[in-house]
């Protein structure tokens, strides 16, 4: 049922305030956070990270949560490449397996690996019946109910919102944030569906966007810090579903090779709230233009008003929390892909070549 949406991508992008509403619930009580299980994050030494795709992107996020908020050092690789490496599991190790469908088997073949040799292995799954919630010490659901978008949407962000609780959980347990700390940002992702919302809200100046897009043959998506992961997950949701060819870059690598690439045909999206980092960016955007890139950039209104009329386009979002601006800023990314993939016509829920559960090697 795609309740009055032309799609069930559309539905799932603009279910998320409810269903991140929801997920926060299940994890949350006036207290504080509840997992449900013993995590072993107590004893936590190191953390390695396994997923593919999207789900990828989610730890590569949660990466910069857990080594900035607890202080714990962590590693993320790709399924595929992780399970044939076959890396030493020092002592101590927490594995952490994302997928969506808990049975995408190179990421069940990882955490088979990791068994016996791992001190605890942990899942954060959609379908909790799944092989890799049931093969794993702790499961954890993320509760984004069914996705049926080949491309991934909510099931990212409510990936992300049980990562940063573990973050937090993790953080605290290890005394690196007082009882204030966690209270204040867990306030924070109280109000992160309403900002949803808000942004939700731009959806026609997105479209607007995301129709000029639509006619780029080659996209590049510039972030830093926690907006790089989400770059690469927009330039992955641009091109499974509208088959425009996208690339994503950390921003400061851009003078390292890709800037090559920058003509008045390639249009350039910078992910950039006005962050710490954000006058770095805004030093990379004006390189871009100054070779005559085109840049899409997605700020929040003082970064607008810092990088007043040098931009293609600009996308102004509600302020938010450093800490939660790539839940925030998956939204944009998201309807970006979405409707470049509708003004091409392509099969937005179905987009060729692809399976939404991928159980072959
Ligand atoms: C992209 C997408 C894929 C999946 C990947 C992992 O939109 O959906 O990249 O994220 O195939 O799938 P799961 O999470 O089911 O392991």
């Amino acid at each position: 049922d795609k309740s009055g949406y032309k799609h069930f991508m559309a539905k799932e992008i603009f279910e998320q305030p409810t269903v991140l509403a929801d997920a926060l619930r299940a994890y949350l009580s006036p207290e504080g956070i509840h997992l449900g299980a013993d995590a072993g994050l107590a004893g936590v030494q190191r953390i390695t990270m396994v997923a593919c795709g999207t789900a990828f992107y989610a730890c590569l996020t949660a990466k910069y949560w857990f080594e900035r908020l607890a202080r714990v050092p962590v590693e993320v690789d790709i399924a595929s490449e992780f399970r044939y490496r076959e890396p030493p599991i020092p002592e101590g190790t927490l594995a952490i397996f994302v997928s969506q469908s808990g049975e995408t088997a190179d990421t069940l073949a990882a955490l088979r690996y990791c068994k016996g040799r791992a001190a605890s292995i942990l899942s954060v799954v959609n379908v909790a019946e799944s092989s890799i919630a049931r093969e794993s010490d702790v499961a954890l659901p993320i509760h984004a109910g069914a996705e049926i978008g080949v491309a991934s949407t909510k099931a990212f962000t409510c990936q992300l919102n049980v990562l940063y609780l573990l973050a937090l959980e993790t953080a605290r347990l290890r005394g690196e944030i007082d009882a204030e700390g966690i209270s204040e940002r867990l306030d924070a992702l109280r109000s992160l569906p309403g900002l949803f919302n808000a942004t939700l809200e731009r959806d026609d100046r997105i479209a607007d966007a995301a129709l000029a897009l639509s006619e780029a043959r080659d996209v590049l998506f510039l972030g830093r810090g926690l907006m790089y992961p989400l770059a690469l997950e927009g330039a992955l949701k641009l091109k499974e579903i509208s088959y425009i060819h996208a690339e994503a870059y950390a921003s400061g690598e851009l003078k390292h090779g890709p800037i090559a690439l920058i003509d008045k045909t390639v249009p350039v999206v910078v992910m950039a709230p006005r962050d710490g980092l954000f006058d770095k960016t805004v030093s990379n955007m004006q390189e871009v233009i100054a070779r005559g890139g085109q840049v899409l950039l997605i700020t929040d209104a003082e970064g607008a008003r810092e990088a007043d009329g040098e931009t293609w386009r600009t996308i102004v979002l509600p302020d938010v929390p450093e800490d939660l601006a790539p839940m925030l800023y998956a939204l944009p990314a998201q309807l970006l892909a979405y409707h470049a993939a509708v003004a091409k016509g392509t099969d937005v829920d179905q987009p060729r070549n692809l399976a939404k559960s991928v159980t072959v090697e």
